[in-house]
């Protein structure tokens, strides 16, 4: 089989850097076979390039022994899984019914104008991209929007400027090279 590791290692291994692999390799050793952790790999592969790319993605499924088309499967299925470029943190507004009715098209409307983003794009500075997401799981908070890992509920016009506010203070810190 011309996708599995052992037959054809050149390719991973020269897409994929040492660390990514690394980690790649540790989530296999806890698997019942290589390709139970496409989701996990992918997620490694994303942490180290913000997306994942053409050229990563059929490294990463030769690697696991599947084929490209498997496991781009898996990540168009997986939301959170980047297959273009995004900016620093995405933000992920969900726009599922119960969210829908909260007021989603308020939120939306101010978080375009507030970044001076369209919905997927990413601002000028490459500090945030800005999507829409499919249910988030926490209706009975409605609306929410998840800004990189973390997840905002109860959402409304001055919750999400705090939050940004909050963001563009600690991204400010962090340029200037001290701890946040
Ligand atoms: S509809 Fe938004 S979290 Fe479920």
């Amino acid at each position: 089989m011309m996708n599995s590791k052992t037959d054809n290692p050149l390719q991973a291994t020269s897409v994929l850097t040492p660390a990514e692999l690394a980690e790649i390799d540790k989530e296999i050793s806890h698997a019942p076979y290589r390709a139970a952790v496409a989701i996990d790999a992918l997620k490694i592969v994303q942490k180290h390039h913000r997306w994942v790319s053409d050229e990563s993605l059929n490294a990463l499924a030769d690697y696991l022994g599947m084929s490209p088309a498997e496991l781009d499967g898996i990540a168009t299925f997986y939301n959170l899984i980047y297959r273009r470029p995004v900016g620093e943190e995405v933000i992920s507004l969900c726009d599922s019914v119960t969210c829908w009715i909260m007021g989603y098209n308020k939120l939306q409307q101010h978080i375009i104008k507030r970044l001076d983003v369209g919905l997927g794009e990413t601002t000028d500075d490459d500090r945030y991209t800005f999507l829409p997401a499919p249910c988030l799981g926490a209706c009975d908070r409605a609306p929410v929007m998840m800004v990189g890992n973390e997840l905002h509920q109860n959402l409304d016009e001055a919750k999400i400027d705090q939050i940004l506010k909050v963001k563009s203070s600690t991204s400010d810190v962090n340029n200037n090279g001290r701890q946040e």
